[in-house]
């Protein structure tokens, strides 16, 4: 089977390292995959905002079935329209890609469905949203409704703060995307990223996993798209994981089936463990990055059936096996991230770092110039490794880290410490 995977970032990659391993791929294509992606599949130059090329491309093609990375091209509707042209496609329809698009479409849906989250108000003006504010307690949490590339939360600490969050938000600091606001109780607790396989009917559970979303050292500092991950996430425990099925997934999927909008694909529910149970952040409709890049690590079973059986409607008859191993991944990112960052500093040294034991090296944010690698982007590289525990697997990457020779570039020295603090001493 031929098969067209949509995306650039280092998901992209793990997800064209994972099926490129499947011995029912024929050929890979990316549009418009990187140079890491490059090495598993033919990348090309498609406009993927124009869906009648892409449909013209996969006939001339013979694509069977398209993968869709990242959450912009889903919530825009990609998904349907290549339905609608008889093409196979892992990735929800736009009405169920609401469940990112829209953060109030979602509380709504958690609130008909008495499915745990944070008590909230949906608001369309200023003023509005400021009474509301006026009755509830700080910290509180307010966020433009739509997609806002991570950016579009903010967390006040005092009233002062969170009227000015919906002044900004008002005043169009996310665009459209802030055209309505949801404010949210602050929800205490250690946060998940919980994954499973939906095909309209029925979920399957991923392997667990936790990511880094503050920019500094000891979870300080600005929220970016994630630092990095580490999978097993040890406080999800089996327990856990039975009642997030039982209490948020298992709901959700009947509730986007009985309002006529199934949901296929990959549902990332964003979680808070709180002491009274967990409870929904919110959900993405795609793999979470660099989660996927951890997942993929420790992935055992082949890809390909897997998403196959997702969008044919079976996945309630499928199984999916795992490495006992633990999988970490650190991101690479380009100094001033998560604000501007600096664009086309060389990177060196990847092929001693990919050396260390254990270790493979994902691309996120980089381009070829004339033979050299450059940065090209935010998060740039995910230096991922897989350990018989997660002291093992840090201890790896960052020896692979230590390899690369990249003076524009951070990142942070203690991912997966919580996971650590919880391991036996060996
Ligand atoms: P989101 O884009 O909704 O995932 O929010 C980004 C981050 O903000 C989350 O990963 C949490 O760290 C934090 N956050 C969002 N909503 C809440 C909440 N209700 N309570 C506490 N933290 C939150
Ligand atoms: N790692 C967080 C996300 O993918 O949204």
């Amino acid at each position: 089977m031929n098969v067209l995977l949509i995306g650039s970032g280092g998901r992209e990659h793990a997800l064209a390292w994972a099926l490129s391993a499947s011995p029912l791929l024929d050929k890979l294509y990316a549009a418009p995959g990187n140079p890491g992606v490059a090495r598993h599949a033919e990348c090309v130059a498609l406009a993927v905002t124009d869906h009648a090329a892409v449909i013209g491309f996969c006939r001339e093609k013979g694509i069977g079935l398209v993968v869709i990375g990242p959450e912009v091209p889903l919530v825009a509707g990609i998904a349907d329209d290549l339905a609608a042209a008889g093409i196979k496609v892992f990735g929800p329809s736009k009405a169920a890609a609401q469940l990112e698009g829209s953060k109030g479409y979602t509380k709504d849906l958690c609130a008909e469905l008495s499915i745990p989250t944070a008590a909230y108000g949906r608001f369309k003006d200023g003023a509005a949203a400021k009474a509301y504010l006026a009755g509830q307690p700080v910290p509180i949490v307010i966020k433009a409704d739509g997609l806002a590339a991570g950016k579009g939360v903010v967390i006040a600490t005092t009233r002062a703060e969170a009227e000015a969050a919906v002044d900004a938000c008002f005043a169009g600091a996310f665009g459209e995307a802030g055209a309505e606001v949801v404010i949210e109780e602050f929800l205490e607790g250690e946060e998940a990223s919980f994954f499973a396989l939906v095909d309209g009917k029925h979920a399957l559970a991923l392997a667990t996993a936790q990511d880094h979303k503050r920019v500094g050292d000891g979870d300080t500092g600005p929220n970016t798209g994630g630092m990095g991950a580490y999978s097993p996430a040890p406080v999800v425990t089996p327990a856990i994981t039975e009642q997030v099925m039982r209490e948020i997934i298992h709901p959700t999927v009947r509730g986007m089936a009985s309002r006529g909008t199934p949901f296929k694909g990959i549902l990332y529910a964003g979680l808070m463990l709180t002491k009274t149970g967990p409870k929904l952040i919110e959900y993405n409709v795609r793999f979470g990055d660099p989660e996927c890049q951890v997942l993929m690590l420790r992935l055992k079973s082949d890809l390909l059936p897997a998403i196959l059986a997702t969008c044919d409607g079976v996945v309630g008859n499928f199984d999916l096996r795992w490495h006992d191993d633990v999988a970490l991944t650190v991101v690479m990112a380009a100094k001033g991230y998560p604000g501007t960052p600096e664009k086309g500093t060389e990177i060196r040294g990847l092929d001693q770092a990919a050396q260390v034991e254990g270790v493979e090296i994902f691309h996120a944010g980089t381009r070829l110039e004339g033979g050299r690698l450059l940065a090209d982007g935010g998060r740039v590289l995910n230096v991922t490794a897989r350990g018989r525990d997660v002291a093992e697997a840090q201890r790896r990457v960052y020896e692979a880290i230590a390899r690369i020779d990249w003076s524009g570039g951070f990142c942070r020295s203690d991912i997966g410490w919580r996971a650590i603090q919880r391991e036996p001493s060996r």
